[in-house]
């Protein structure tokens, strides 16, 4: 049970967190490593990086950001601990994920085997299903978008499972509007094409963009991230055929590869209409094989990360 007296940590930095070592960093915020001092645990620290600390509209994103995951509790979303301020600006505190983020599987050395690739996609539509669903949270009952699933965002435990992270665009359904072409909040690269066109991100956004992480993770590489503006990319959908995940990687099923299709069909129409739907198709298009093993491919594929950086981590401090 969550201890909501502890929503509001505030403090000296060294009463509410001990042994802070910067972990990771995204466009908006960095992270940090260290122990929640109230509970021993192990915590992910994340705090609006200082060069934007003081734009009003960052930090009003970050509040955002720290109410919406406040309010979220299910196994398959990184697990809030408390947010608050302290010396150091306001904050964000998380459970800890040992392990990585599905971006260290966007390599060609270290692409997911199918099973791993499905148990992760499993573990990302049962999350957003909840979050669609308004399922996720333990107060009231409020449908939310991620709008922003990305390779990054996906944390996969040594434990075999992924978590989903980082609700900094995240929206309550009931206040999600479009926004203006080339406006749009995001990674360009994971974006569906009618929210590049400037209409409203919707569920199907979500599972679009989760199909774009999924054919990633199988090809080991990425699939537009050549395309770096908002007009090459929208031009591209029209101009150029989505490559083909089979022709990249020919031992990928045509099943799984048709399920992958289904997500990122153009119009969002034709694609999956719920987490729930696209969770089923890909239950029927794994062999039984790939089912039972997918699980250990995923666990040893973040253990394998997690060791690898680990080692580049003490070598660094040595040679300091
Ligand atoms: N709870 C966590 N456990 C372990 N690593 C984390 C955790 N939260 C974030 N990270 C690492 O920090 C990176 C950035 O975090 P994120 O919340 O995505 O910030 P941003 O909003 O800046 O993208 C993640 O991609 C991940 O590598
Ligand atoms: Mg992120």
């Amino acid at each position: 049970m969550r201890d909501f007296s502890s929503a509001s940590a505030t403090g000296s930095t060294a009463d509410v967190f001990a042994g802070l070592e910067r972990a990771g960093a995204g466009a908006m915020a960095s992270v940090f490593r260290g122990t929640y001092v109230r509970s021993g645990r192990t915590v992910a620290v994340k705090r609006v990086l200082p060069a934007l600390s003081h734009n009003d509209h960052v930090r009003q994103m970050f509040d955002d950001e720290c109410r919406v995951h406040s309010s979220l509790e299910h196994p398959k979303v990184v697990r809030y601990v408390t947010h608050g301020r302290d010396d150091d600006g306001a904050f964000l505190a998380l459970e800890w994920v040992e392990g990585t983020s599905a971006r260290a599987f966007v390599d060609p050395e270290r692409k997911l085997t199918t099973g791993a690739a499905v148990a992760m996609a499993l573990d990302v539509l049962d999350a957003l299903d909840a979050l669609h669903r308004g399922r996720a949270g333990r107060l009231a009952r409020v449908a939310i978008l991620h709008r922003d699933i990305s390779p990054a965002n996906v944390l996969v435990g040594v434990d075999g499972v992924a978590r989903l992270a980082d609700f900094g665009l995240a929206r309550a359904m009931c206040f999600a509007r479009s926004t203006p072409p080339g406006t749009t909040a995001g990674k360009l690269g994971y974006l569906p094409p009618e929210v590049l066109a400037g209409r409203m991100h919707s569920t199907r956004g979500d599972l679009y963009a989760l199909g774009v992480v999924l054919w990633e993770v199988l090809a080991g590489e990425r699939l537009m991230g050549h395309i770096n503006d908002h007009a090459s990319r929208a031009a591209a959908f029209v101009i150029e055929p989505r490559r083909s995940l089979t022709a990249v990687r020919p031992t990928v099923s045509s099943a799984i590869a048709s399920v992958i299709d289904r997500a990122l069909v153009l119009d969002p129409a034709q694609r999956f209409a719920s987490a729930v739907e696209m969770a089923e198709a890909f239950r029927s298009a794994v062999s039984r094989d790939e089912w039972s093993r997918g699980r250990d491919h995923l666990a040893l594929a973040a253990r394998g990360d997690h060791v690898r950086r680990a080692r580049r981590r003490s070598s660094a401090r040595s040679v300091h």
